[in-house]
């Protein structure tokens, strides 16, 4: 099984959790592609393989949790996008201090919900960089997404 993951982070918190996903995948020998969003990525050319798994990776921006600019065109393109069949996980970085923990995971759990995709586990969110207990929550998302 292969595992395609799009991520956005600023300050390399979201970053370091998408590469200990990606290493805990490759681990059990999942193949795992990885895309920054701010490379500009087509959302028919993410979800193009009908048998991968897809991760979408964010932090989270603005007073009261916004879908943070570098994944925002992403974000919108998946507005009303046909993701039926397509099995999606969505994890992120923020910070408690803000009044929406993790916001942007939220938002994207619900559109890509809305979009028909099946989410495969509970989102995951994380506080900041990721901790010894947050890096085995990553460990077994990539078992979830390895089973
Ligand atoms: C301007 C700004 C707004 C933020 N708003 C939120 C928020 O609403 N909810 C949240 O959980 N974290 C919020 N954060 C915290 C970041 O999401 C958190 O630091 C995150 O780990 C950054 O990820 P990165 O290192 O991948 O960029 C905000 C941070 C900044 C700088």
């Amino acid at each position: 099984m292969s595992t395609k993951i799009i991520f956005t982070s600023a300050t390399g918190n979201t970053k370091e959790a998408v590469e200990l996903l990606e290493e805990a995948l490759q681990d059990l020998d999942q193949d795992v592609e990885v895309f920054d969003a701010e490379d500009g990525v087509e959302v028919d050319e993410f979800f193009d393989d009908d048998d991968a798994n897809y991760v979408v990776a964010s932090w989270s921006d603005g007073d009261n949790g916004e879908v943070p600019g570098g994944i925002v065109d992403f974000y919108d393109d998946l507005d009303g996008y046909d993701l039926s069949g397509k099995k999606v996980a969505v994890l992120g970085t923020g910070d408690t201090s803000y009044p929406h923990f993790c916001a942007a995971v939220d938002i994207f759990a619900k559109l890509l919900k809305e979009d028909g995709a099946e989410l495969v586990a509970e989102p995951l969110k994380i506080e900041l960089a990721p901790d010894d207990d947050a890096i085995e929550k990553i460990k077994d998302l990539a078992k979830t997404l390895a089973a």
